[in-house]
């Protein structure tokens, strides 16, 4: 049959019966590969192939967890223990492993989990009290099994132990002759005593929007008699007096006449606060145990000059920290549950519990460890934690844990960079937590999608970030084509580097910027200092506006490549003799840069505004990596938002709802600009 009338090479490409053929039996040879692959690869087991199991860790643990895989392999020759390195925020593994889990994927055999996560990923474990003998449980702290249950089952075996606690410079304060703080305003008291900022801050905490703020905040909230969430009754606490107490000394700890903190300490997890004590730029520090063996290292400036107490407490309140701690549960998804239970026991035995507390100041979760010589040569203060163990403050073991956690942090967070006061903060959270966990509770979104302000706020951050995203790339877009469009030596490797940032991950960048806007170590403060034009370090991180415009300025440095290479293709096709005539004709550079480059440069221009205002929009790793979308929800994404809605509190409706919608108005912003554009097109 001849081809149609009209149909190009594609069209007789693909519809040439011997084509057809040939597309038909690849296709078939390709399935049946596809499926014999897997089977024969578990048919026929090599023998010399190990049984494997693996799990995520957060970076700085990985040696340690590959020296204990090491010793497993070696009581159980024929076994391979995979330790993946993830990130370090609590919640960035929480959402690593959701996804994972979500699929079906058997990539993890064990789920290495924070104490807040048993109720939610129970659904995806495999239940242990039949796989643990009581004595085996019974030798370790019971609070920390406790976190390990839901719904009559255990899911989680704890490995290692955790507890808010509160360094101090004990050489400061014994040469001063201060007594070491009791209460906030001791701590407040000395603190200012001995600060001499920016050189020496008083007291440093996780301020950061994530999971850590939640854990300093429970504490203060304890020490000024609050509580968050009862969970039996679920009785919501955040409006009462005691938790707007615990949130204006937060506040008060960073602005105003009594400030003891740096201002960019709303932008630091546990990292970044530990590296400012252990450089010797902080009287107080409230952190982790994990914090005594780093800082006692040989060259470290504090070492043997500190002490650690529990948190101070206010008026009506008790010294407590924050019960926190990692342990290990099985994947219903894993080929190896047996072998992934036997690694378990391997941790928790005091072999396996020395190797990973010995040399990372863990807290450990076998009782036996806290009295072993060799354990306490190591961390001669494991009697101390255990004493603050017993008033730690636990955090709600229920499912819809990851929302109600999100809820304080945005909102204390958003209190914290004075976009809201402690009072209008906090009642909006107890307001949302009690939607969230009120009657007809289950895990949804404590807002009906029409009426979510969250998702129009963070439709306007997304507007404001692409907006002055695309302003400034185009901008710098244009001026670097023309640039690179002029005869100079060596511009093919001026070209070549100035694609680079293009080609970075966006992740890998966005860390890298997460620290060059560091408010201590950081080097846009750096510079600004150098230059003579900051007197006072900038807290980038810390204001909803500085944030925006550290994120722009990312997103600037990554993608202005990109609008270079298009204009540039643009420039290129511009033929020499016009411009030679509008020369001729008396044209100034100006005027012929005006009046022809520009007008004929348009339709790439637009081509690149267009493209990046789609991927723009859809802005989710650097916004994820940089700032997690706080201070106060002030950089929250449409993207991130969905995610969050999806993947942390598994209501996939909602994510839905917020992907569709967040992306019809670019949808018919783009449709309007393709339409405003195309007789322009059409005429040039
Ligand atoms: C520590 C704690 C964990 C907590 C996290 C917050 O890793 O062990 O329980 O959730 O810090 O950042």
């Amino acid at each position: 049959m001849a081809a149609p009338e009209g149909g190009g090479r594609a069209g007789r490409l693909v519809a040439s019966p011997a084509n057809v053929r040939r597309f038909a039996v690849l296709g078939c040879l390709l399935a049946t590969l596809a499926t014999v692959w897997p089977l024969r690869a578990e048919e026929t087991p090599s023998p010399q192939r190990p049984r494997r199991i693996s799990f995520l860790v957060l970076a700085s643990d990985r040696v340690v967890w590959e020296r204990i895989g090491k010793e497993f392999e070696a009581a159980h020759p024929g076994t391979a223990v995979d330790v993946v390195e993830g990130p370090n925020a609590t919640d960035l593994r929480e959402n690593l492993y959701t996804a994972s889990l979500l699929a079906g994927d058997d990539s993890f055999d064990l789920v290495y989990m924070d104490v807040t996560w048993t109720a939610k990923f129970a659904r995806w474990l495999v239940p242990l009290e039949a796989e643990f003998r009581s004595a085996e449980l019974a030798a370790l702290l019971p609070a920390a099994v406790a976190a390990g249950r839901y719904g009559g089952h255990l899911y989680r075996i704890p490995v290692r132990t955790d507890v808010g606690v509160l360094y101090y410079r004990r050489d400061l304060l014994e040469s001063a002759g201060l007594p070491p703080p009791r209460t906030f305003a001791d701590l407040t008291r000395v603190a200012r005593a001995l600060q001499a900022p920016p050189r020496l801050w008083g007291f440093v905490w996780q301020g950061s929007q994530y999971e850590g703020l939640v854990c300093v905040f429970l504490e203060v909230l304890r020490g000024y008699g609050g509580t968050w969430v009862n969970p039996e009754t679920f009785e919501v606490g955040l409006d009462r007096r005691e938790a707007v107490d615990a949130l204006e000394f937060l506040r008060r700890c960073r602005v105003g006449e009594e400030a003891i903190s740096p201002p960019g300490v709303t932008s630091y997890k546990e990292d970044e606060s530990r590296r400012l004590f252990q450089d010797g730029r902080a009287v107080f520090l409230r952190n982790w145990p994990y914090v005594w063996r780093l800082a006692q290292e040989p060259g470290s400036p504090v070492a043997g000059k500190m002490g650690v107490l529990p948190m101070v407490h206010g008026p009506g309140g008790e010294r407590s920290g924050t019960l926190g701690g990692w342990g290990l549960g099985v994947s219903r998804f894993s080929r190896e549950p047996e072998l992934a239970v036997e690694f378990i026991r391997h941790v928790i035995s005091l072999p396996g519990q020395r190797a990973l507390c010995r040399e990372t100041g863990y807290a450990p979760a076998l009782a036996e460890a806290y009295v072993d010589p060799e354990l306490l040569a190591a961390n001669p203060f494991l009697p101390d934690l255990l004493r603050i163990h017993g008033n730690a403050v636990a955090r709600p073991v229920i499912p819809e844990y990851a929302m109600a956690s999100d809820i304080l942090q945005r909102h204390v967070s958003a209190a914290l960079a004075g976009l809201a006061s402690p009072e209008a903060a906090l009642g909006e959270a107890a307001r949302e937590t009690r939607l969230l966990l009120g009657p007809d509770r289950g895990g949804r979104s404590p807002v009906r999608p029409w009426r979510d302000t969250r998702f129009l706020a963070s439709v306007r951050n997304t507007a404001v970030f692409t907006g002055a995203s695309i302003a400034l790339e185009t901008l710098l877009g244009v001026a670097i084509a023309l640039l690179l469009h002029r005869t100079f030596r060596g511009r093919g490797l001026v070209r070549a580097i100035t694609l680079l940032p293009w080609a970075l991950p966006t992740a890998v960048m966005a860390l890298a910027w997460g620290w060059i806007f560091n408010d201590s170590f950081g080097v846009a403060n750096d510079l600004l200092g150098r230059l003579g034009l900051a007197v006072q370090p900038v807290a980038w991180l810390s204001s909803p506006a500085s944030a925006m415009a550290a994120l722009v300025l990312a997103d600037v440095w990554k993608t202005t490549p990109f609008v270079a290479l298009i204009v540039l293709a643009g420039l290129q096709g511009i033929p020499l003799e016009v411009l030679e005539a509008a020369r001729v004709d008396g044209l100034g550079a100006w005027q012929r840069f005006r009046r022809i480059v520009l007008p004929l440069l348009a339709p790439s221009i637009l081509a690149a505004v267009l493209f990046r205002a789609i991927q723009a929009w859809g802005a989710f790793d650097i916004v994820y990596v940089m700032t997690g979308g706080g201070p106060g929800g002030s950089t929250e994404t449409v993207s991130l938002y969905a995610f969050q809605a999806y993947f942390r509190y598994l209501d996939p409706a909602h994510g839905v709802w917020i992907a569709v919608n967040g992306f019809l108005l670019p949808a018919l912003v783009s449709a309007l600009l393709v339409r405003l554009a195309r007789p322009r097109w059409r005429r040039s």
